[in-house]
């Protein structure tokens, strides 16, 4: 207790009508005055979000009573049992009392009555109720309570859950607020698919209050739907603006059919469908490739001189993560008599992993004035 010299008989009488007020941000204050007997407090609570900052704002008016003290005191999740864990005297100023949190600001003013506090990097620990006490002489103490309440925002994601080609309704993508205080809603915007697609909603509570929602994606794998874009949106009041998770809807499968194509005179092209897009690797009868004769750049083979020591059966490899086929085409290049002009002869054979149907096919080769 401080000290407290002299009494003013004035104020004594005068301190029978004051009032406390405590309010939130925007202050609802609703000034009531009334006799020590029956005293308003004026009161309110303060919603914060995680990690920002709070401000408990509480001071008194109306009153020429002397202060003496302002003290703080809390019940939050981490201390659920009256827990005074701050004192305000009019000279050494604000002083912790259970061990320093410099997260607290005392912000307010001794002489103009006022004790409020700011608290900053607000956690959801710090949930609960907080009373501030102003000891006055010579009426004694008058004090609030402020309640202190979470918005605690989701960590939001969309997680693909890689759908491989095929004819059974699977799960596409989950959609996932976690987290979150008060629980946030999630939704699919899957606009022109229409009912092509079906979304549920799935929520979980933990100890803590926080809520942790998931919204699955659910449709048949076909080739038409690869390539949708959809999205996830997230609101709620834990959030200041609704998110928006963009997705494109990817069906997997494993390279199709392989087909060789002739690009130019010499060069070729191995082509295929896959996704994800697949990889080509070149080989000739098992064998790596004749070197320096041809030149090979991802699906691209391109023979580089026309000498039958290139002739041989070449094989383009395409391959993802979830397969592989192959495609061959065979090549002999023929020199007709003593005649200027050279015959290749190429022999595609498409096939599905073991050789099916082959194609075979001959054209000229402009030999340009080799002999
Ligand atoms: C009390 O202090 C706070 C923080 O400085 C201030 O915002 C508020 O206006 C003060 N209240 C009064 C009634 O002086
Ligand atoms: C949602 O919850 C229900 C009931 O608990 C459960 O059967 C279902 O598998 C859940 N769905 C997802 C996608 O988690
Ligand atoms: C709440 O509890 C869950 C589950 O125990 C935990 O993962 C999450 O981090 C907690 N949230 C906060 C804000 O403490």
């Amino acid at each position: 207790m401080t000290v407290f010299t002299g009494c003013d008989c004035d104020n004594l009488m005068r301190s029978q009508f004051y009032v406390i007020l405590c309010s939130l941000v925007p202050i609802s204050a609703l000034l009531l005055t009334s006799d020590a007997d029956a005293l308003q407090v004026i009161g309110g609570s303060v919603t914060a979000v995680q990690g920002g900052t709070a401000i408990l704002p509480c001071y008194v008016i109306d009153t020429n009573d002397d202060l003496t003290q302002i003290s703080w005191q809390r019940k939050t999740r981490e201390k659920p049992r009256n827990d005074n864990f701050l004192t305000i005297l009019p000279r050494e100023g604000a002083q912790f009392v259970n061990g320093d949190d410099d997260r607290f600001k005392y912000i307010g003013n001794f002489n103009d009555k006022n004790g409020t506090l700011q608290l900053s990097n607000v956690a959801l620990k710090d949930e609960g109720s907080y009373t501030c006490i102003f000891t006055f002489f010579p009426s004694g103490n008058q004090k609030t309570d402020i309640p202190l309440k979470l918005f605690v925002p989701p960590f939001t994601s969309v997680k693909d859950n890689l759908p491989t080609l095929g004819t059974e309704e699977v799960l596409f993508a989950t959609c996932t607020a976690a987290g979150s205080k008060p629980p946030a809603e999630v939704r699919w915007l899957t606009g022109a698919l229409g009912d092509k697609v079906k979304t549920t909603t799935n929520s979980t509570q933990y100890d803590n209050d926080t809520t942790t929602t998931v919204s699955s994606l659910f449709g048949v794998p076909t080739r038409e739907i690869n390539g949708h874009q959809v999205q996830c949106v997230i609101s709620g009041d834990s959030l200041s603006k609704e998110e928006t998770l963009p997705f494109t809807i990817q069906v997997y499968f494993s390279p199709t059919e392989v087909n060789i194509k002739k690009i130019s005179e010499d060069s070729f092209e191995c082509v295929t469908e896959a996704n994800p897009n697949a990889k080509f690797t070149w080989s000739r009868s098992g064998q790596p490739l004749p070197q320096p004769g041809v030149k090979v750049e991802g699906a691209k083979l391109q023979l580089l001189s026309l000498t039958s020591d290139l002739n041989g059966l070449y094989r383009c490899e395409a391959s993802n993560t979830y397969g592989k086929k192959h495609g061959q085409l065979y090549v002999h290049v023929v020199s007709v008599g003593a005649s200027a002009a050279a015959w290749a002869l190429f022999g595609v054979l498409l096939s599905l992993n073991v050789v099916g149907a082959a194609v075979w096919y001959f054209y000229k080769l402009q030999s340009g004035g080799q002999p």
